[in-house]
């Protein structure tokens, strides 16, 4: 019987549309690997780049009223030293994505040769964090750079290349567009929204960096908005991302035209079964509906 959950984001299969998206959870083996048995398609790693990076000083994080405000400022241990947490995740049936980030298109290049020297099945470039000079939107807000750095990472790698776009722009269609030119597999929409929090007792910015980038709830419209678009403007696949916290969240991505979902900051407010749930109510949901699979539900709401 064929798995009506089943989904595919250029040759990298998935056997549910949801992921671990990138920053929670996937800085260790044992944590994704957790992730992936308690339900999810596939895993995210945190960004990781070439040199070791220590990130921003405390206060990193804001719990605000409907989802987290973070500024971690890019911390990792350098790609190479993530060869030894993938021993645990290489023996299971669930690919690992390696966010990737860099300050230059050489920079990029080099990580994601590593990554999949070390088992990435796919490299997601974070193009996107709104925070961190020289890297992220910073680049990713620039189409001829954007696509530069998509063009040597292809010519480098021969897995699935993911863009990650920031919506820190003012049309996301526009970077969509250059990053499929270059030759992306696939997109993701949405990274966090540039955003900041005043302590009025401090009357200072509560974040040691002052800007941070906002997820959770709060930017589920605008996620959803920009997966909307992007689907109108390129024809490779999307990955949904930005305030998915239940099924009727996930449903509505994919009806905007997402063919898999990232889930993060769920996690933090419930726990690690939102995986399970999200996929139990999608499958209810195609059940309730009269839908075969979850093709029939992907860029639905364009047709009505
Ligand atoms: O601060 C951080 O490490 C965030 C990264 C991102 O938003 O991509």
């Amino acid at each position: 019987m064929t798995n009506p959950l089943a989904t595919q984001i250029a040759d990298l299969k998935l056997s549910n549309p949801t992921m671990l998206a990138a920053g929670v959870l996937g800085y260790t083996g044992l944590s994704m690997k957790r992730v992936i048995e308690s339900g999810a398609g596939a895993v995210v790693t945190k960004s990781m780049g070439i040199e070791p990076r220590t990130g921003y000083g405390n206060p990193t994080v804001v719990q605000t009223d409907c989802g987290l405000l973070n500024a971690m400022g890019l911390p990792n241990p350098g790609i190479s030293h993530f060869e030894e947490e993938m021993k645990e995740l290489n023996k299971l049936n669930a690919p690992t994505i390696f966010s990737i980030y860099g300050f230059s298109p050489e920079d990029f290049a080099e990580v994601a040769k590593i990554a999949v020297e070390i088992g990435a099945a796919a490299v997601e470039l974070n193009v996107s964090c709104p925070h961190v000079k020289k890297a992220g939107a910073q680049v990713g807000s620039d189409p001829s750079l954007l696509m530069e750095i998509v063009k040597q990472v292809k010519s480098q790698i021969e897995k699935p290349v993911i863009v990650k776009l920031t919506p820190n722009v003012t049309d996301i269609t526009e970077i969509a567009k250059a990053a499929q030119k270059a030759g992306a597999d696939a997109i993701c929409a949405i990274n966090t929204v540039k955003a900041m929090a005043i302590d009025p007792e401090t009357c200072k910015p509560i974040l040691a960096n002052k800007y941070g980038g906002l997820s959770g709830t709060a930017i589920k419209p605008i996620g959803l908005r920009c997966v909307y678009d992007i689907y109108n403007a390129v024809d490779i696949p999307i990955i949904g991302c930005g305030g998915i916290s239940n099924w009727q969240d996930a449903v509505e991505y994919l009806l905007a035209g997402a063919c898999a979902l990232q889930i993060g900051t769920a996690i933090a407010f419930q726990d690690i079964t939102v995986f399970k749930s999200v996929t139990d109510g999608i499958t209810n949901y195609l059940e309730h509906k009269g839908f075969n699979n979850l093709k029939d539900i992907i860029g639905l709401a364009h047709k009505t």
